[in-house]
């Protein structure tokens, strides 16, 4: 039989192109892609962009599927060079989040020059169920209104299953990524649903317990125990995953960097083991070790990893802002 998820893409593709990044006519869209990127996500996309007059342009990098060796947060320079003739710039690499976590996509972003949008490390699966079928207008405005009191001082995340964090946030602004990019400077992710933001480098303490699914490995088979001193990973222990974490750990520069923290807010996310989908779910805390330049952070490193954990309760200053997954947005 057809294949008739066709209709569920060319819907999404739509959401995107004409409500989620308002895309004119006068605009430019750049789709960046990797050998792994299912094809019917970007042919979907520059179809759309297309119809309303938009010029689109397609580029295709190399997979980096080579941990510690390549770098998977930044672009080959042939496509850095072009950036700037965007006014939209689209990441749909599969094995990277090079198009996300190049410092001059983040340098464009925070010099308000483009918008951007990030299907990294997704499927079509992300695009047509759980978080993808959201109420957008919705779930941008709880996190704009947890943007708001997400932003303090100290830090503390605690869960369930031992997590027990603290961290220094002043300074750092909260970024809302839920699916809205309708304004240069603004990012987006689809699916979407968060709000997260960098720690002072050298200020995250404690423990973290991975319970929930990890970037690249998927759900770890045991917990993942992780200890951070003065902002930098000095212990790892669990299963195999943990052991493969280790090895990066080491092998990778400034990969033992605390990165950021962030909260999902999309009350549709399936728990399906996918760190795309899980991360943005409602009352969900995701931790990042390695690159924080897109969090406006100060230490480059060739990844970012998201790592996720379960019924989190995240205090900004002593006020509980998440607990047993639900959002206190009630101004104080
Ligand atoms: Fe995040």
């Amino acid at each position: 039989m057809t294949d008739l998820s066709a209709i569920q893409v060319t819907k999404s593709a739509n959401m995107i192109i004409t409500k989620l990044l308002k895309v004119r006519p006068d605009e430019r869209v750049l789709l960046v892609a990797d050998t792994r990127t299912e094809t019917r996500m970007v042919t979907a996309l520059a179809a759309e962009a297309s119809a309303i007059g938009a010029e689109y342009l397609i580029t295709v990098m190399p997979s980096r599927e080579k941990f510690g060796t390549e770098s998977h947060t930044a672009l080959p320079e042939s496509i850095r060079k072009i950036l700037e003739d965007f006014q939209i710039v689209i990441g749909l690499n599969a094995t990277s989040g090079a198009p996300s976590y190049d410092s001059k996509v983040a340098d464009l972003l925070h010099t308000k020059k483009i918008r951007y949008m990030s299907m990294v490390l997704r499927s079509i699966d992300n695009w047509i169920g759980g978080a993808a079928t959201a109420d957008y207008e919705e779930t941008y405005a709880t996190a704009v209104k947890l943007a708001k009191i997400f932003e303090g001082k100290d830090i503390k995340v605690t869960t369930p299953a031992g997590t027990n964090l603290t961290a220094r946030i002043d300074g750092r602004k909260a970024i809302v990524e839920a699916g809205i990019a309708t304004e240069a400077g603004q990012s987006a992710a689809f699916s979407d649903g968060e709000v997260s933001l960098s720690t002072v480098e050298g200020t995250a303490n404690g423990t973290v317990v991975v319970d929930g699914p990890i970037a690249y490995l998927g759900l770890p088979r045991e917990p993942i125990r992780v200890e951070v001193e003065n902002g930098r990973v000095v212990r790892v222990s669990g299963g195999r995953e943990a052991m493969i974490l280790k090895e990066w750990f080491s092998k990778i520069e400034n990969f033992d960097n605390f990165a950021e923290i962030g909260v999902g807010v999309n009350p549709e996310s399936r728990r399906n083991g996918d760190f795309q989908e899980e991360k943005k779910g409602l009352g969900t805390a995701h931790f990042a070790f390695g690159d924080s330049i897109y969090y406006y952070g100060k230490v480059h490193c060739p990844i970012h990893f998201d790592v996720v954990m379960y019924e989190p309760t995240v205090t900004v200053d002593g006020r509980v802002i998440a607990e047993k997954r639900k959002l206190n947005l009630a101004r104080a």
